[in-house]
C-alpha cells in the first residue's frame, strides 16, 4: 500500500521593519491590532544589561495595554547563545504556564534575537515572535532575515532554524547606551554591507564613520536604512541560502573561526572585521580587488576601531582547523565568498558565489596578518 501525504503550501512570511526612536508604543499598538493574533501571553526575552535599561518601560506598556507579559532574562554576551540557555528559557516559560498560545518578544542585541527566535521556533512546535533590536549589530544584521541559532563548543550558529519574525523594530535611540566597542562591532556588519552590495554606503562611511560614535541622528538613520536594504534584498531572493545569501557571509569564514578560537574574547563584529580584511587580501592575490581597495577596507575598519590583524594569542593552526567548521565547506573543501572591488560580489557561475580555496592559500594570508 502506498499513500501520498500531499502537503504543498504557499507561505507568506512577509514582515515589516520599522526604524525609529522609542518604538515601544508602536510595538504595543501593533500587538493590539493583531500582529501576533489574539495572543495575550507574551514572553519578553532579554539580557541582564538591556533589562536594566529598557525592559521596565516595555513591560509596563504591555501590561497597561491588557497583555500578560513575563520577563525572562539571560546573562549578556555570546556565551549565552547555547542549547543550555535555550533549555533554561523553555523550562522557565513552561514553569510560568506558557503554552502554545503565547508569543515571544526578543528585546536586545543579536544574541537575544538569535536565541529567542530559535526558542520561539520550537516552543510548542512554534509560536510567533518579534524582534526589538537594541544594538547596531542586531539592527545591521541579526534581527533581519530570520536566521536563528545557538552556538556549540565546536562553532557558532551550527544548530538553528530559519524562522522569520512577525516584525522587526530598530530603535536607534537605544544606541546611545551602547559601549563604544559594541558600536564598533555593529559597524563591522555595516562595512560588510558596503563592501558586498552598496558602494554608496561604503563611501558614505568613509566620510562619516566617526559620527556613529556620537550617535549623530542623520548618520545613524542613513546606515540603518542602507543596512536593511542590502540585507532584505538578498534575503527576499534566497531566504534559505541556496546560493545568493552566502554573500552575506562575507568575512565570516575567518571571522566566525576567530570568534570561536578567541573563546569569545573578540566580539562578533571585531572578528568579522579581521575576516573582512582576510578575504580582501586573499581576493587581491586572486585578482578580485585592487590593493588600493583592500587598503580602503582596512582603513575603514581601523577608523571604526576594529582590529585588522589577528591577535597574537590566536593559535594559527587551531584557526586553520576551525575554518573547516564553516557552513560553506563542501565535500571537506573550504569555500570563500569575495567582494569584487567595492560594492559588488564575485560570482563564479550560475547562483555560485563561493570559490574553493586550499588550506595553503588561506594559511599564507593568515601568516601575513
Ligand atoms: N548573517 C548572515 C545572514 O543573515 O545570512
Amino acid at each position: 500500500m502506498n499513500f501520498n501525504v500531499s502537503l504543498k503550501r504557499v507561505v507568506d512570511d512577509s514582515y515589516d521593519i520599522e526604524i525609529g526612536y522609542s518604538l515601544c508604543d508602536a510595538l504595543v499598538s501593533d500587538l493590539s491590532a493583531g500582529l501576533c493574533g489574539s495572543r495575550k501571553r507574551l514572553a519578553v526575552i532579554t539580557d541582564d544589561t538591556v533589562e536594566k535599561l529598557y525592559a521596565g518601560e516595555m513591560m509596563q506598556k504591555l501590561a497597561d495595554a491588557g497583555f500578560a507579559p513575563e520577563l525572562f532574562v539571560i546573562p549578556s554576551g555570546e556565551k549565552s547563545k547555547t542549547r543550555q540557555m535555550k533549555e533554561f528559557l523553555e523550562d522557565s516559560m513552561l514553569e510560568k504556564g506558557f503554552r502554545r498560545d503565547c508569543a515571544v518578544i526578543a528585546l536586545g542585541g543579536g544574541v537575544v534575537t538569535d536565541l529567542a527566535g530559535f526558542t520561539a521556533g520550537t516552543f510548542g512546535r512554534g509560536v510567533p515572535f518579534v524582534n526589538y533590536a537594541t544594538t547596531l549589530l542586531a539592527a545591521a544584521d541579526a534581527s533581519v532575515g530570520g536566521k536563528t541559532a545557538v552556538d556549540t563548543p565546536l562553532a557558532t550558529n551550527l544548530i538553528g532554524l530559519f524562522n522569520q519574525p512577525k516584525k522587526v523594530y530598530i530603535d536607534i535611540g537605544t544606541w546611545k547606551t551602547l559601549p563604544k566597542q559594541q558600536l564598533s562591532s555593529g559597524l563591522a556588519e555595516t562595512i560588510k554591507h558596503g563592501c558586498l552590495g552598496d558602494k554608496e554606503l561604503f563611501e558614505y562611511l568613509e566620510k562619516n564613520i566617526e559620527k556613529v560614535f556620537d550617535c549623530d541622528k542623520d548618520v545613524c538613520e542613513y546606515i540603518s536604512q542602507h543596512n536593511c536594504e542590502v540585507k532584505y534584498k538578498v534575503v527576499m531572493q534566497d531566504e534559505k541560502e541556496s546560493g545568493l545569501r552566502e554573500v552575506l557571509n562575507l568575512g565570516h569564514t575567518v571571522g566566525r573561526a576567530i570568534e570561536t578560537v578567541s573563546d569569545y574574547k573578540l566580539l562578533h563584529g571585531q572578528a568579522v572585521a579581521i575576516g573582512l580584511c582576510a578575504q580582501a587580501r586573499l581576493g587581491e592575490s586572486l585578482g578580485f580587488i585592487s590593493q588600493e581597495n583592500v587598503r580602503r577596507v582596512e582603513d575603514l575598519c581601523e577608523r571604526a576601531q576594529l582590529p585588522v590583524r589577528i591577535p597574537d594569542y590566536i593559535d594559527r593552526e587551531k584557526l586553520l582547523d576551525k575554518l573547516y567548521t564553516d557552513k560553506k565547506v563542501r565535500d571537506g573543501k573550504l569555500r570563500f565568498v569575495f567582494q569584487k572591488e567595492i560594492g559588488e560580489m564575485m560570482c563564479f557561475g550560475e547562483n555560485e558565489y563561493g570559490k574553493q580555496i586550499t588550506r595553503e592559500q588561506i594559511a599564507e594570508i593568515l601568516r601575513e596578518m
